[in-house]
């Protein structure tokens, strides 16, 4: 059958759709596809690998309603209308577990490269400003010793966790719909109210999805609630902190620092005064971005377009 990439592939993914016979047809250029490109290339195909932010919403699934399989490269499926495309028929896979260490790790290096205002010291490195050493100048913080909260305790938020524990011995509460008891007993994570986590966190890192009733959570009300020390981290998804309620309380001193590898718009614009921050470290969405969790990732969507091909059950699927 034939399949349409929305992106170039890895070749672990590729190599497993052409072992099965199937023909792949990769979109090479370096942008988006616009909506009346992706919908002209999955006309003429059977299965897509979907990666990047263009909508699956109904206009797509009724023009595409033929497709057997929609595959997305990435755990997050905030781009999908879930409930349409189950009306469809249409399965939806994702690519969760195999990037939850990679994520993780992003969010510990943005939180150490945040308190020791990592960033910050390498531009003035670059602008050769390394003069003197003062003892009372560029000082960041400690974090042996401090509370991580976690909103969305999932798999990367349990691996943000055990990073968090086992090198700063840091105390993990955490804010989810249900009780997380692995990490309760493991971590001795406690769950607390969002309330809570945010009075009490002095690292608050975001793992959860992009729903509706966090989109935009964290706002000024919520920054207001924070401690004055209080390093916020967002690996997740833009669209859950409101960007300029966030820089404000950047440049008020509400709350210290932040770590962001997920912005609102993406692409951040260059001239963003988040960039100028000591404070602040921004990375380009690259939370997964290791060749051995890309690999992993392809090959995982490629099983899931394979399964959903043939009409079987894919390995993970988000529809119901
Ligand atoms: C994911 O896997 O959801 C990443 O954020 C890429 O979109």
């Amino acid at each position: 059958m034939r399949v349409f990439t929305t992106r170039k592939m890895p070749r672990a993914g590729i190599d497993l759709l052409e072992a099965e016979g199937h023909t792949v047809t990769q979109w090479q250029e370096n942008r988006e596809l616009t909506e009346a490109e992706l919908i002209a290339h999955s006309k003429e195909t059977d299965g897509i690998l979907l990666s990047g932010r263009r909508k699956v919403d109904t206009a797509f699934l009724e023009a595409c309603s033929h497709l057997k399989v929609i595959s997305l490269f990435s755990v997050g499926y905030d781009n999908v209308d879930v409930a349409a495309a189950t009306k469809y028929k249409i399965p939806i896979g994702h690519t969760p577990d195999v990037l939850s260490k990679a994520t993780a790790e992003t969010a510990f290096l943005l939180m150490i490269a945040t308190a020791r205002k990592t960033f910050y010291h390498h531009k003035r490195i670059a602008k050769g400003e390394w003069d003197f050493f003062d003892p009372t100048a560029g000082l960041g913080q400690d974090l042996h010793g401090k509370t991580l909260g976690i909103l969305g305790l999932g798999n990367i938020g349990f691996e943000m966790a055990k990073y968090c524990k086992n090198a700063y011995g840091m105390d993990v509460i955490y804010h989810n719909r249900g009780n997380n008891e692995q990490a309760e007993k493991e971590l001795g994570a406690k769950k607390v109210s969002f309330d809570e986590l945010l009075a009490q966190s002095d690292v608050l890192s975001v793992h959860a999805n992009l729903t509706n009733e966090l989109k935009g959570i964290f706002n000024t009300g919520a920054f207001g609630k924070m401690k004055r020390n209080a390093i916020f981290i967002n690996t997740a998804r833009g669209g859950i902190h409101n960007e300029e309620d966030l820089t404000r309380a950047l440049e008020n001193g509400t709350i210290w620092g932040a770590g962001l590898d997920v912005t609102n718009p993406e692409p951040m614009d260059k001239n963003n005064a988040l960039l100028d921050m000591p404070n602040v470290s921004v990375l380009p969405h690259i939370g997964s971005a290791t060749k051995e969790t890309r690999d992993a990732m392809a090959a995982l969507a490629a099983v899931n377009l394979i399964a959903g091909l043939k009409g079987e059950k894919l390995p993970k699927c988000v529809n119901p």
